[in-house]
Parts: structure tokens; sequence; C-alpha cells
């Protein structure tokens, strides 16, 4: 089951991922989380990384789309994974189709989760990251147990540097202008499926359930 998640900053594919791989016992493959993880530890690709991060931009291809193409040839992925914000532009698609084409493989499903922009904003501002595991949380729709204290390793919680309002906006900006085409593109290979990001957090893992399962 190899998985492609799509969707606007802030529509729950990070959640929705988690989820996925967590049912099917496959590796769920964030970029997002990868930089910030070298960002924690202050490698150079961290450095590097963060400059266009903060700004909301994306970071340049040639950082990018190695780490997900030496990962997707490693034994524990063979039998699949959900890739959680990568691809987020046409040429980083197409090194990944390369990539998979010259080892004889192909995604099964890329999945949008729609969300409208008008929603956005209010949830990456109520969006909390734990400064130890990286779980997320959301103050309203997906509270911690005790206020500010991560449940799965009780580590605190902050608000995410890119998930301010004004860089928000530009992420979005971003969104339409690059990755927005993706959906066209897996609409044209035969495997988008869309679900309806809006609904709870659990209904929409179902609905996700039914496109996998069919
Ligand atoms: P990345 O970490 O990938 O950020 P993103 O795509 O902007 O996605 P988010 O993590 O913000 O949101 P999400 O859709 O996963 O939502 P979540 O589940 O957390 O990338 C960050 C940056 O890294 C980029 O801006 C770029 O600079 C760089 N980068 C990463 N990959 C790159 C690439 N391939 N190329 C170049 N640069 C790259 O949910 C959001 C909130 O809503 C949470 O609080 C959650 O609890 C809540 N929530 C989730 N679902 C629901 C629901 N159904 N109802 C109510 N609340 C919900
Ligand atoms: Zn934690």
């Amino acid at each position: 089951m190899k998985i492609v998640m799509l969707g606007a900053p802030g529509a729950g594919k990070g959640t929705q991922a988690k989820k996925i791989a967590a049912k099917f016992g496959i590796p769920h493959i964030s970029t997002g989380d990868i930089f910030r993880a070298n960002i924690k530890n202050e490698t150079e690709l961290g450095k590097k990384a963060k400059a266009y991060m903060d700004q909301g931009l994306l970071v340049p291809d040639e950082l990018t789309v190695s780490l997900v193409t030496d990962r997707v040839v490693q034994k524990d992925c063979k039998t699949g994974y959900v890739l959680d914000g990568f691809p987020r532009n046409i040429p980083q698609a197409e090194a990944l189709t390369a990539a998979l084409d010259e080892m004889g493989e192909a995604l099964g499903f890329a999945i949008n989760v729609e969300v409208p922009d008008g929603n956005i904003v209010h949830r990456m501002s109520g969006r909390r990251a734990c400064v130890g595991c990286g779980a997320t949380y959301h103050l309203e729709y997906a509270p911690t147990k005790e206020e500010g204290i991560c449940d799965s390793c009780g580590k605190e919680l902050i608000l995410r540097e890119d998930d301010k309002p004004e860089t928000v906006e530009k992420r979005l900006r971003v969104y339409h202008e690059q990755t927005q085409p993706l959906i066209d593109y897996y609409r044209e290979k035969g495997i988008l499926y869309s679900v309806d990001g809006t609904k709870d957090i659990q209904d929409v893992f179902q609905d996700i359930l039914k496109l996998l399962e069919a």
C-alpha cells in the first residue's frame, strides 16, 4: 500500500498519515518531520532548511528529493508507506515517479484531504506540537489530557514557528501555486482520491479506510 497524502498546510495530512501508518504497520515518511528533526539536532541540512521553512517557502528540491528517493528503496518500505508533505511540486512528483519506475513499483493512492483556506488559519493557530516526540494536538479539536503537556511523552507543547498567521498565509499561497497542480498530476495517473477534511478526525479516517479497503 503505497500512499501519498495531498492537501493544504493544516488540512490534516500528518494526523491521518500517522493513523494510516499505525493501522497498516507501514512507515510514515514526513519531509516536514525530517526537516524539523534536523533543525532540532542542528545539522547542516537543518540549518539550510530552517531558513526556508521559517519564511513559509519550500526547501529547494536538491535538499529534499533524495531524502525520499533514498528512503523508499529501504527494506521496510517494500510492503508500503505513507508519504506526507512530499511531493510538493511537479518536479518532486516526477522524480518520485522516475525512482519508482526504476524499481518496477508504483504508487497506489494519492489521497487529497480537502479543507477550504478559510478554515486553515484557525486550525494552525490552535495546533500544538510536542518538543519531545513531535506528536501533534489541537487546543480545540485534539486536546491533551493535561493542558500544555504531551499525552505520549509528558514534554511541553509549543506553537510551531511557521504556524503564525502571516507565515500560514504565505504557505497557503505557495500551496496553491506549486502543490495544488499535483491533484491533476495524480488524477491523470488514475490514483487520485479525495476526502472531506472538514469532518471530525475520526470520520475523515473512516472515509480514508473505505477508500483503501475498497
Ligand atoms: P510540513 O510539515 O509538511 O507542513 P504542511 O504541509 O504545511 O503541513 P502541516 O504539517 O502544517 O499540516 P498537516 O496537513 O499535516 O496538518 P495536521 O495533521 O498537523 O512542512 C513544513 C515546511 O517544511 C514547509 O513549509 C516547507 O518549508 C518544508 N517542506 C516540507 N516538505 C517539503 C517538500 N517536499 N519540499 C520542499 N519543502 C518542504 O493538522 C493541523 C492541525 O489541525 C492539528 O492541530 C490537528 O490536530 C488539527 N486537525 C487535523 N485534522 C483535523 C480535523 N479533521 N478536524 C479538526 N482539526 C483537525
Ligand atoms: Zn511528546
